[in-house]
């Protein structure tokens, strides 16, 4: 029998990780379409500290947590799919930071076989982004060449093995020379220190060929070096607004080379987009996982010391994802 309440770490006020507080709440009922998670295991994202510095919202769950691994523990009306005691991942609307967590099951996805927890709650939310972004929005067509800013992050180590098994160049950029080296080993064609090089147009011949699309997640600080490393009509995602950046480009490059700029932010994504994405990743991507995408799980934290886990996100010197365990 499901308990009626359960430890959550919430967002008790706007600051550093000792703002995460774990308390007592009540375990929520599925409602329609939508599955009950018993939690082993929660990613952490870069998104779950800016979450933490904005303080408790009205607005949407003040436990931080958009991805998670469990097991199915109770089910909402019309679910069709899934039946408790499933294993399972999903990309969830906050709450991944407790023991239970509501679910949509369109964004619930097979436990991936061979993984254990941490495994398992680390690919949600990295290939959400990934699909979405250079599928989606880039378009991205085979053979072409992407760049990754941030080629060590949790969408960097999973976008860099996706690719790279669908036979596309990946370079990255990353921030130190050991990252670079954790970026090649996982299959990164080249991976460039940003802090001594610069990845423009000139470093795009060095290594051979233009870019088609890039993926950046340094909130604007490489657009200008990323345009002139460009192809003709290739694109610029961008995953980080900053706080409050603004963008700067020369005008006359963007209309030379067709360029695009956009960029997205996953959690205010549609329903049916998001369940759009968590289809081709099931037919597409899942496959994958556990040969050609290994998970990469730079450390686990407990429950009860989330803080800490903010604390390492906020340090960056992780290579790949850090992962919450919560039960079994
Ligand atoms: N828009 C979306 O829907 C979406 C979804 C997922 C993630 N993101 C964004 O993608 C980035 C990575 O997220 P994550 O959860 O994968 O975190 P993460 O694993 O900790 O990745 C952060 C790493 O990326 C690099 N980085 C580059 N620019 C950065 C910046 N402006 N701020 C912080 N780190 C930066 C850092 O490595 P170096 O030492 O190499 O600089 C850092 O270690 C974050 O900016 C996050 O907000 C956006």
């Amino acid at each position: 029998m499901s308990a009626s309440a359960q430890r959550c770490v919430f967002v008790t006020a706007a600051g550093g990780p000792e703002v995460l507080q774990l308390r007592q709440a009540p375990v929520p009922a599925p409602g329609p379409g939508q599955l009950r998670i018993r939690i082993a295991a929660a990613g952490v994202n870069r998104r779950d500290c800016n979450q933490r510095q904005r303080g408790p919202t009205q607005a949407h769950s003040n436990v931080p947590g958009l991805e998670v691994a469990g097991v199915v523990d109770a089910i909402g009306e019309n679910v069709q799919a899934f039946a408790a005691g499933q294993r399972v991942c999903a990309l969830v609307d906050g709450g991944g930071y407790g023991e239970y967590v509501l679910a949509e099951e369109a964004l619930v996805l097979p436990w991936p076989e061979g993984m254990d927890a941490a495994g398992a709650a680390s690919q949600p939310e990295a290939a959400f982004t990934a699909w979405y972004n250079f599928f989606v929005l880039a378009a991205l067509q085979p053979g072409e060449a992407v760049l990754i800013h941030g080629g060590t992050s949790g969408v960097g180590v999973f976008a860099i093995q996706l690719l790279a098994a669908m036979g596309h160049p990946v370079f990255v950029t990353c921030g130190s020379d050991a990252k670079c080296d954790a970026a090649l080993a996982l299959g990164a064609s080249a991976a460039v220190n940003y802090r001594r090089e610069r990845f423009d147009g000139a470093m795009a011949q060095r290594l051979g060929r233009a870019i088609d699309v890039v993926l950046d997640m340094s909130a604007g600080v490489h657009t200008e070096a990323s345009l002139d490393a460009l192809a003709w009509r290739g694109r610029i995602v961008h995953l980080s607004p900053g706080a409050g950046a603004q963008l700067q480009v020369p005008l006359a490059m963007v209309l030379r080379k067709e360029a695009r700029i956009t960029g997205s932010l996953m959690r205010p994504l549609p329903l049916p987009d998001k369940a759009r994405v968590a289809e081709a990743l099931r037919t597409r991507v899942w496959p994958l996982l556990g040969t050609s995408i290994r998970p990469q799980v730079a450390a686990t934290f407990a429950l009860d010391a989330a803080a800490q886990a903010h604390r390492a996100m906020e340090q960056a010197d992780h290579v790949g994802k850090l992962v919450l365990r919560v039960a079994g």
